[in-house]
This record gives C-alpha cells, sequence and structure tokens, in this order.
C-alpha cells in the first residue's frame, strides 16, 4: 500500500496512541502461565500481538475477546501442550525469543519460525544463555538464525550477564527460569525495559532486584490478574516528534506509560529544546502513566550514546527525523543494535531521509544528521516493510515542500494500525 502525505500546516488536538506492544506480549504469555483467568484490558490490537495469541492458542491456552477485555484462561507453569504444527511468530522478535525462553522448559517439542526479516534476526544471543541452562534448542545456520527447534526438558538456572543489552534475551532467561531447579540472576550491563521483572514479581513470583542483579527462584505459581495495558511510549513518540517539529502545534497524548527504562525519547527532546509538560501521573497496572501536553520548539543538536540507547532503542529512526529539524549536527552513537531489528535501521533510515534532502550519514554504529530549519524536499520513500521506519517518514513528510509518497505504509499495521486515522485527525488543514 502506498500513501501520499503533504505538509502539515500545525498538529492541534487530543489523542490516545496504541497499547504498549512489549506489555501487550508480556500480559498474553504471563497470563497463559498463570493458574486461573486473567483479564486484559486495552491489549495491543496489532499484528505482532496477534503473533503471539496465536501461538499460546497453538500452545493449548484458551483467549477470548469479551466486551472490552480479552480473557486468557491460564493452565499454571506446567500446563501447555505441544503444538501440532510449527509456531508462525511472523514478523515479531518479541514473540519468538520470549517464546524460546518459555518453550525450552516445557516438556515438548516445538518448532518457532518467522515472515523473511524475523528469519534474518539474530537468535544465538538467546540460544546460547538457554543452551547454558541445559536446553536443547537449535537454529539454521549454526545457531545464529530462526527457525529454532526445541526439545523443552527440565532446566537448570544459571548467573549471567548478557553481551546484548536487550530486553527480549533477559525475559526469555526469566521465562526458562520460571520452571526447572535451581535460581536465576542477571546483572545487565546496561539496564533495559523491566516490564517483565514488574510483572512476574506482581503475579507472585519469587523475584527480587538486589543492587542492579534480578534473581529469580524458580517453582512459585502464578496468580491470575486483571491487567491494564498503558500506552506505547514507542508509538507516541511519533507524535511528540510530530508536534514538536511542525510550527504552531499542540498536542495533548493521554495515557502514555511513562516507565523510567523506557522514556529516554522524552529526556532527549528535552535536552533537544523540546517543549513538552507531563501531567496527570499515576501508577496503574505496576506501571507508570502520564499525558503529555506537546508544542512545537526550536530544536537544538544531541549526541546520544551509551547508556541512552537501550532507552529509546525504538524512537532512533523518528529522533533522527527531529534532528534533521534540529539547528546544528546530531550523533547517534553505540547503536549498532538498530541493525538487527525488523530491517538495518540505521541504513533504512540514512537513505529514506538523504532522499527526503537530509543532509545525513551513516556510521557502523550509528548516524549524524545535520539539521535544518528549512523545508525537506518530497519525494518516494520506502518503509522497507518495518513499521517504525514507516511512521518516521510519515513525520518526516510532514515537513516536506511538495508530495511524499510512502511505499509499502501498511507496515504500521504491526504495532499501530491506528496511526494514520490519528495523523488525519490531528493535521490541521
Ligand atoms: C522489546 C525489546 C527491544 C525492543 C523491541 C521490544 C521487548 O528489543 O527493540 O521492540 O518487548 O522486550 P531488544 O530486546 O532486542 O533490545
Amino acid at each position: 500500500m502506498d500513501i501520499t502525505l503533504n505538509k502539515a500546516k500545525s498538529i492541534k488536538g487530543e489523542i490516545i496512541v496504541s497499547a504498549d506492544k512489549s506489555i501487550s506480549h508480556r500480559t498474553l504469555i504471563l497470563a497463559s502461565l498463570a493458574r486461573g483467568e486473567s483479564r486484559i484490558r486495552n491489549i495491543l490490537q496489532a499484528e505482532d500481538i496477534n503473533s503471539t495469541i496465536r501461538c499460546m492458542t497453538q500452545l493449548g491456552i484458551d483467549i477470548k475477546h469479551q466486551d472490552d477485555y480479552l480473557v486468557v484462561k491460564g493452565k499454571g507453569l506446567n500446563g501447555l501442550k505441544e503444538p501440532e504444527a510449527v509456531l508462525d511468530c511472523g514478523n515479531s522478535g518479541t514473540t519468538m525469543r520470549l517464546l524460546s525462553g518459555l518453550l525450552s522448559g516445557q516438556n515438548f517439542f516445538t518448532v518457532l519460525a518467522g515472515d523473511d526479516s524475523l528469519s534474518r534476526r539474530p537468535m544465538s544471543r538467546v540460544i546460547e544463555p538457554l543452551q547454558l541452562m541445559g536446553a536443547e534448542i537449535i537454529g539454521r545456520a549454526g545457531n545464529r538464525y530462526p527457525p529454532l527447534a526445541i526439545k523443552g526438558m527440565s532446566l537448570k538456572g544459571i548467573s549471567y550477564i548478557p553481551d546484548v543489552a536487550s530486553a527480549q534475551v533477559k525475559s526469555a532467561i526469566l521465562l526458562a527460569g520460571l520452571t526447572g531447579n535451581g535460581d536465576t540472576l542477571i546483572r545487565e550491563k546496561i539496564p533495559t525495559r523491566d516490564h517483565s521483572e514488574r510483572m512476574l514479581a506482581a503475579m507472585g513470583a519469587d523475584l527480587s532486584i538486589d543492587d542492579g542483579e534480578i534473581k529469580l527462584v524458580p517453582g512459585r505459581e502464578l496468580a491470575a490478574q486483571d491487567f491494564l495495558v498503558p500506552g506505547d511510549i514507542s508509538s507516541a513518540a511519533f507524535f511528540l516528534v510530530l508536534a514538536s517539529i511542525v510550527p504552531g502545534s499542540e498536542l495533548l497524548i493521554r495515557d502514555v506509560g511513562i516507565n523510567p527504562t523506557r522514556d529516554g525519547v522524552l529526556a532527549v527532546l528535552e535536552e533537544m529544546g523540546g517543549s513538552f509538560k507531563i501531567e496527570n501521573q499515576r501508577v496503574f497496572g505496576g506501571e507508570v502513566v502520564a499525558d503529555i501536553l506537546v508544542r512545537s520548539a526550536d530544536l537544538k543538536d544531541i549526541t546520544i550514546e551509551g547508556k541512552m540507547i537501550p532507552r529509546l532503542i525504538d524512537e532512533l529512526p523518528v529522533l533522527a527525523v527531529a534532528m534533521a529539524a534540529a539547528q546544528g549536527t546530531s550523533v547517534v552513537k553505540n547503536a549498532e543494535e538498530l541493525r538487527v531489528k525488523e530491517t538495518d535501521r540505521i541504513r533504512a533510515i540514512v537513505e529514506e531521509l538523504a532522499g527526503l534532502g537530509v543532509e545525513i550519514k551513516e556510521n557502523p554504529d550509528g548516524f549524524s544528521v545535520t539539521g535544518s530549519r528549512e523545508l525537506l524536499k518530497g519525494g518516494i520513500v520506502n518503509s522497507r516493510g518495518d513499521h517504525r521506519i514507516a511512521m518516521s517518514l510519515a513525520v518526516a513528510a510532514q515537513i516536506c515542500e511538495g508530495e511524499t509518497t510512502i511505499r509499502n505504509a501498511q507496515a504500521v499495521n504491526i504495532s499501530f494500525p491506528e496511526f494514520w486515522d490519528l495523523l488525519d485527525q490531528i493535521l490541521g488543514r
């Protein structure tokens, strides 16, 4: 699908963005492992979450929509059944990596596969620690890529320091550590999103965190819960940047999760001179939630590196657009992980924004952008099938002179199907 956009006059109004993707995956998986019926309110309805629902259903879990929530009938830590067919994780790295951990500790055989993009994403990062726990898990090309074949069995705990800063790796190890014998200890070099830890603790798992070290003692059953999923800050980020760079804008984004392991985009926008206010801050479902009122501002350059990267890893493509509209030269370093996302996001954002006239240069671990307050020039760009590239380009299109056509615009359905409608609602004409 192609979408053609024109420059925005201003951005005005009030929106609620789609529910958090990371939290939605975890509610489904953990509710399946709990004993009894969990209810999930405001779960994300998007392709990646459908992949997790499909897999959990094939594993014998009853998942149904009822009124405005999803009901998951959990069967306990050892209640899953062997699926009769390959589990198709679609485009979703989170589904595949989290399930690889969970299924390594279940007493049956599974195969996890995905689409072309997922089939090229690195899996040794989960296979290695799981093998240390005693798992029998193998992958294509010398254990590097999907499909993954798992002969599940009782595992032993490990003490592990992941090489890559990845919440998916951490969560896979924790899910494997829930069953089997012995404590699992994880120390992260750089903290990553902590939704799994928060939810496991709230559901009664024996999980504690001491001086940054996560300790999980297996064996305790998980209690079914009523979950409420906040808005996804990674989806809000597109609109935060949009309202910041389109002159004369004022936008209220309601109910956004601002978990401190995820709020790097706010810290960066603030340092760039962005104008926003956090209002109505509260806690729901163990996560901090707020409304964010954002106004346009004259942005200036920034360097993003080190510990900040995992706090905004998914927001870097749209932050490249903010940098293109900022005065000065901005740099992103230590972000090589972007190369192994749904597409090589460093190459994709550099080439596509360059096509719109942005002065942007690719580096092995990031990019540098020399911004200007002048309009970019519209043209034909391609999402390359990556949802976050599609939405970043849609934001860039709003400061382009002339028409911009986005090819493969349907990619937004992976995480944010309402994106085009919301954009349409708030574009001043
Ligand atoms: C996610 C973790 C991040 C992020 C992805 C979702 C998660 O990936 O990019 O969109 O839900 O745990 P990594 O763990 O590979 O950094």
